[in-house]
């Protein structure tokens, strides 16, 4: 039924728990895995030092995702590691169905502070827009 799942990261404690469940169904389900983090750069321009630390997030983030992989490893879940650059919520949607993904899950809320709605602007953005199902973990 859900052969080829998304699951979106950034690095908070509410998309671990949303990781755990991923985890979990691809392992019922047999599913093929990929892990997302996409790396938001609002920083404008091209000069060397906005490409430094562009490089330097996809660095902080590959080692994340790495994490996440030996964790899956553990549960015999296969995963396939896909970092992106822009802006989180265009990107997850654009990715999903350019991969033809049937699920995608994330987290309700993300690493922001700013914790007066029930869901994150991303989640919402990408329930709204996904052109598969999407799960957000409470
Ligand atoms: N940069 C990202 N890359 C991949 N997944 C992300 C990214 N940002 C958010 N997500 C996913 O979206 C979920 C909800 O995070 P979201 O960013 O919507 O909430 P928030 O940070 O609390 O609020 P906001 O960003 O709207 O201020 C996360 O648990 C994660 O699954
Ligand atoms: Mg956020």
């Amino acid at each position: 039924m859900f052969s080829n799942i998304l699951i979106a990261v950034d690095g908070s404690e509410s998309a671990s728990k949303a990781f755990h469940r991923s985890v979990y169904l691809a392992e019922k389900c047999n599913s093929k895995l990929d892990l997302v983090h996409v790396v938001q750069c609002e920083v404008g321009g091209d000069s060397a030092n906005t490409f430094e630390m562009i490089e330097e997030l996809k660095d902080k983030a590959m080692k994340m995702l790495e994490e996440y992989r030996a964790e899956a490893a553990k549960n015999n879940v296969p995963i396939q590691i896909v970092i992106m650059q822009g802006d989180p919520a265009k990107v997850i949607i654009e990715l999903a169905k350019a991969k033809s993904y049937d699920l995608i899950i994330m987290g309700t809320r993300g690493r922001s502070s700013f914790k007066e709605l029930l869901i994150g602007s991303v989640s919402q953005k990408v329930m709204h827009h996904a052109s598969c199902p999407v799960m957000v973990v409470r």
